[in-house]
């Protein structure tokens, strides 16, 4: 025999320290326990040994037969149970990365709640451009140049003829000029004043109403309007129509809801009247159908108005309008 078992176990070891993976320590085994194995050899050789010399050098053979195979089966549960840093299994245990949930702003969510109640009711969308043409925005409103009216809303001129829209009522005009009646739309939309207050932002949202059709009376006005405010806020929340003025509308009238805090008692929010103004409106006055090219003989119908961030401020009882726009995202995360 020209090696030791001493030596052999010695090799095996170190072998075994330097085994790059786990079939190069499948291989060690049968290199060395395999039925042709170093090892195996050793102990098949030992019957060649003189008789006194063969009880302890085959024990001793045979321990180091059993040690060698409980360490190459350690080693090779060790490469079976650890992943190493190059393993590129998925650990299906770990808790996963949870992803930011974006939230729709409030002032969108109240847009969206407006439009699904008037689209419930048979209203179409529509849409029109925020720098208008002062034609759409006053001319074809019967509000000509100088009249006083234009004094109501404090308008961004870009030049004489072309604006930023001071409210969505031109959409009426766009819309009628392409459609004959009849017709019920709904136009929400960015909206333009020069003015900054606690209640006031240079741009702002309305929500424009129009519907045209033969034989449309005040009082279907005042149902669709009791209708939207009784699904808008709660059914309990009356309404009260006050005359007034738009040139635009012929009879006008703005419409005020029961305080949705103090319920007519009178509280802070509404100035002690108990009431709360939300909308503009009114019959569409004959100047602005005859513009349009409308049978004035044969069409009637109403058009209304309403501030988005006006109905959010009472809904969610916000006494500053400047929060919505300043982007805190504690502040419209609440929504
Ligand atoms: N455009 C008006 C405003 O901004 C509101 C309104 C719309 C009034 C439609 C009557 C009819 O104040």
């Amino acid at each position: 025999m020209k090696k030791s078992i001493g030596q052999i176990k010695a090799e095996a070891l170190e072998k075994l320290q330097s085994a790059p993976d786990l079939e190069s320590i499948q291989a060690l085994s049968i290199r060395y326990l395999g039925r042709k194995g170093i090892v195996t050899q050793f102990l098949r050789n030992i019957s060649k040994l003189p008789p006194q010399k063969r009880p302890d050098i085959g024990k001793e053979a045979n321990e180091i037969k059993h040690f060698l195979d409980a360490q190459f089966r350690e080693a090779i549960r060790r490469f079976e149970t650890e992943p190493s840093e190059t393993d590129d299994r998925i650990d299906v245990s770990l808790p996963g990365r949870t992803a930011q949930r974006g939230y729709l702003h409030p002032i969108t969510q109240i847009t969206l709640q407006i439009c699904d109640i008037f689209t419930r009711l048979g209203f179409d969308i529509a849409e029109g451009p925020e720098v208008e043409k002062d034609y759409y925005n006053f001319e074809a409103l019967n509000i000509p140049k100088n009249h006083p009216a234009r004094d109501m809303q404090d308008t961004f001129y870009i030049s004489d003829a072309i604006v930023l829209r001071t409210h969505t009522s031109p959409i009426q005009v766009r819309v009628m000029e392409k459609h004959s009646p009849p017709l019920r739309v709904i136009a929400p939309g960015k909206v333009y004043r020069c003015d900054s207050d606690l209640t006031h932002t240079p741009m702002f949202h309305q929500v424009e109403g129009l519907l045209v059709d033969k034989k449309v009376s005040f009082g279907d006005l005042k149902g669709i309007l009791t209708t939207f405010v009784h699904r808008m806020f709660d059914d309990q929340t009356s309404l009260r129509f006050r005359p007034s003025f738009f040139p635009f509308t012929e009879p006008s009238a703005e419409i005020d809801i029961l305080c949705v805090q103090c319920r007519g008692k009178g509280c802070r929010i509404c100035s002690h009247t108990g009431w709360l103004e939300v909308l503009g409106a009114g019959m569409v006055h004959p100047a602005v159908f005859e513009i349009v090219g409308y049978d004035t003989t044969r069409y009637t119908g109403f058009a209304f108005g309403m501030g988005v961030e006006r109905i959010a401020m009472l809904k969610y009882r916000i006494d500053d309008i400047r929060k919505y726009f300043e982007n805190n995202f504690r502040f419209l995360k609440q929504f």
